[in-house]
């Protein structure tokens, strides 16, 4: 009888050790979930300000599904010039582009007139274009680093 209370008492102590440690581990992964939701919702509402950027400023020549237009307007949406040369695309949205570029292997040479936006809307902008369409970037660009992009 002894032994059979002695068993009994060691698996819930048992028990007892490996709940605390799934309670632990849950608590760990609760607090690491809230870190990135917390990252993501930066980028996410500059990306919800971005949009309505987009549509107002760029949508026109860019196109609703970002794929440009004609020979004119280049692409945005899977645009290797956008995700390789990011510093050059906010300095474009910034101060105005023009002259030759070359996108997905063909060539521009066609002006995009500066938009006058302020550096915090450049950066919801590019946020928006970073991650529409397919394009995907969790990098979140910031007012100040859009404000040391000179011309
Ligand atoms: C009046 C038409 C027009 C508007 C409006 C316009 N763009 Fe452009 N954009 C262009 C053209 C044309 C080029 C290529 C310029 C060249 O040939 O040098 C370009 C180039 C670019 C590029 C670099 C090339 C690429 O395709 O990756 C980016 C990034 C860009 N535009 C983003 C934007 C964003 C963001 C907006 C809105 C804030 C915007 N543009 C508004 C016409 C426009």
């Amino acid at each position: 009888m002894r032994q059979i209370i002695g068993t009994c008492i060691l698996s819930i102590l048992c028990l007892a050790c490996n709940f605390s440690k799934k309670e632990k581990d849950m608590a760990n992964s609760v607090s690491n979930n809230s870190e990135t939701q917390f990252q993501n919702s930066a980028l996410e509402r500059s990306m919800m300000r971005g949009e309505k950027i987009y549509k107002n400023f760029c949508m026109s020549c860019h196109g609703s599904n970002g794929k440009g237009m004609s020979k004119a307007f280049p692409p945005l949406a899977n645009s290797d010039y956008l995700m390789n040369q990011q510093k050059a695309s906010i300095r474009a949205i910034k101060y105005g582009q023009s002259g030759e570029i070359t996108v997905n292997g063909k060539i521009y040479n066609s002006v995009m007139s500066p938009l006058g936006l302020k550096d915090k809307e450049v950066a919801d902008v590019m946020n928006y274009i970073n991650n529409s369409w397919g394009n995907s970037n969790d990098r979140l660009i910031t007012e100040e680093e859009v404000s040391r992009i000179e011309q």
